[in-house]
């Protein structure tokens, strides 16, 4: 069966741009492969948390991954740092990656410019050890949003490089996952492109109904349009991306004729926007609660995923070792 690899930092809650932009594919998935699900913490130490600060927000988005639908007899779910073998694979992949093309990595560029100060190691090689995460599993598909392209570009050079080195077969080329022929990009509520935390624009799994409303309620809007059937503007065109992803069919036609024919009512279209949100998200808020105050249980999952990454990584690692002239025996 082919295998699946993809993971989340856990740099705070999960938004509704990474439930439908990413887990709510991995809950899709985890019926149809062999799927690997994990919690990057390793790589949010590129912005230095606090101890307290990764241990929180580890557990949350644990929490949150099992809330939204994942199941650990179906998918594996670990923990970056539980397995340790992903950082020989790293140091492997480093070896062959020049400086060069690590320093045209746009997120590199950005994150670089954004902390002038933090400029260190880890975060010019986020894409090697993003390549094996990826290639300790010998991963086929990757579901990632489209932020993601470089680094998958560099996962698949990552594997290539190794393959012509040792003149071997042993790394597939990892792909993009996208459900539909274009990724999903949910819009921010404010006027933005996109909702993700930096933007502040998030609506939270863990939202409370009336805060949903609340923010929905606040979303941008224009005067309404100025002639039948004409081209929604993307503030518009946002609102009813959300109609698209959380209402029925019928729901959208009935606002879409409304636009069309110059009698849409912009309350009730946000009004009827929230409801639907909120039934989407109050179970999975429910859940939030009940995972989240289950310690037991969330540690014997992670502790159950860690063997099972690792098992899977130690079996790359051994024939890596093999391939490169070391040792193949690992304790
Ligand atoms: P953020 O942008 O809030 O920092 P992350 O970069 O941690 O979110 O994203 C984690 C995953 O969620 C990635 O696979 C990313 O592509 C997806 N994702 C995040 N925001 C959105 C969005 N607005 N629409 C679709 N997918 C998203
Ligand atoms: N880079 C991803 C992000 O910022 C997180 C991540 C780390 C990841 N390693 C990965 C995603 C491996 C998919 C596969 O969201």
């Amino acid at each position: 069966m082919e295998k699946v690899l993809s993971g989340i930092r856990p740099t705070g809650h999960l938004h509704l741009g990474n439930y439908f932009g990413a887990v709510k594919s991995f809950v899709k998935m985890q019926n149809e492969y062999d799927c690997y699900f994990f919690i990057a913490d390793w790589h949010s130490l590129t912005t230095c948390p606090s101890p307290e600060n990764i241990r929180q927000s580890v557990r949350t988005i644990l929490a949150e991954y099992l809330a939204c639908g994942l199941e650990p007899d179906k998918a594996t779910l670990y923990v970056q740092s539980d397995v340790r073998e992903t950082l020989e694979i790293y140091l492997y992949f480093n070896m062959n990656t020049y400086l060069g093309e690590l320093e045209r990595v746009t997120t590199f560029k950005e994150k670089a410019r954004k902390q002038p100060d933090n400029v260190n190691a880890g975060l010019l090689t986020y894409p090697t050890l993003m390549a094996a995460d990826i290639l300790q599993h010998r991963a086929h598909w990757v579901p990632v949003g489209k932020d993601q392209e470089q680094n998958m570009e560099m996962a698949r050079k990552c594997a290539r490089r190794f393959n012509n080195i040792y003149k071997v077969e042993f790394f597939p080329e990892p792909q993009n996952f996208y459900f539909s022929d274009k990724a999903l990009k949910v819009p921010g509520l404010d006027g933005s492109g996109k909702m993700g935390k930096s933007d502040g624009n998030c609506i939270y799994l863990y939202d409370e109904d009336s805060v949903i409303r609340k923010k929905v309620m606040k979303a941008l809007t224009d005067n309404g349009p100025q002639a039948p059937n004409s081209e929604k503007p993307e503030i518009i065109q946002n609102l009813f991306t959300f109609l698209q992803i959380c209402s029925s069919k019928e729901t959208y036609d009935y606002f879409d004729e409304q636009w069309n024919n110059c009698t849409i009512r912009y309350g009730e279209l946000k009004k009827q926007i929230a409801e639907d949100l909120c039934k989407t998200v109050a179970p999975i808020r429910e859940r939030i609660r009940e995972f989240s105050s289950n310690d037991e249980l969330l540690e014997k999952i992670s502790r159950q995923g860690a063997e099972k990454a690792r098992e899977s990584a130690a079996a790359t690692l051994r024939e890596m070792r093999q391939i490169i002239g070391f040792n193949p025996e690992l304790r």
